[in-house]
């Protein structure tokens, strides 16, 4: 089992919440460049980072049960090899759960949209629902639903 220590998150940055809700848009053609690790522990944190020494995070949670568990999808970033990754948010690092290159299947998870086997990483959300239904009921598995939106915009943006 590989295990990589991420980098500290950037804590501000140069483009406002205003400008980058402005210039927003979904693409479909990818740079080949690869990613620094750097950049990689920067969206990780922005969709699920640790923001409060009580364990609160970047994205809302009904409960503050956190169901959501991101995985990174690696196939162009430097000096890491491809993989599945964990992110543990705890620890801000990866655990690597699946060698080697898995953009196959990932193109057919998604309908067989080439482009999602061309970008550098893919982030998957998975989501223990569980954690928020034990809880919440039947409308946990909603709860659960809104917060992969939270979490993947704050990616996003
Ligand atoms: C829930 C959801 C699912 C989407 N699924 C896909 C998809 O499978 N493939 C794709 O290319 N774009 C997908 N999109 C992106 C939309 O096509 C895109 O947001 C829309 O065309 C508006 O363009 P914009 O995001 O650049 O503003 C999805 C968007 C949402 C919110």
């Amino acid at each position: 089992m590989q295990s990589i220590e991420l980098s500290m998150h950037q804590a501000s940055g140069d483009v406002s919440v205003e400008e980058a809700l402005r210039k927003r848009r979904s693409v479909r053609e990818y740079s080949r460049k690869p990613l620094r690790l750097g950049e990689v522990s920067q969206l990780l944190w922005a969709g699920q980072g640790l923001t409060d020494p009580r364990g609160l995070r970047t994205a809302p949670s009904a409960g503050a049960l956190y169901p959501l568990e991101l995985y990174v999808a690696i196939r162009n970033v430097e000096r890491v090899p491809s993989g599945v990754y964990w992110y543990n948010p705890l620890e801000h690092k990866l655990i690597r759960t699946v060698q080697g290159d898995v953009r196959d299947e990932l193109t057919a998870a998604a309908l067989w949209q080439a482009w999602i086997g061309e970008g550098a990483i893919v982030i998957a959300f998975g989501a223990v629902y569980q954690r928020t239904t034990v809880k919440y009921g039947e409308r946990g598995i909603r709860y659960v639903h809104i917060e992969v939106g939270h979490a993947a915009q704050n990616v996003f943006l």
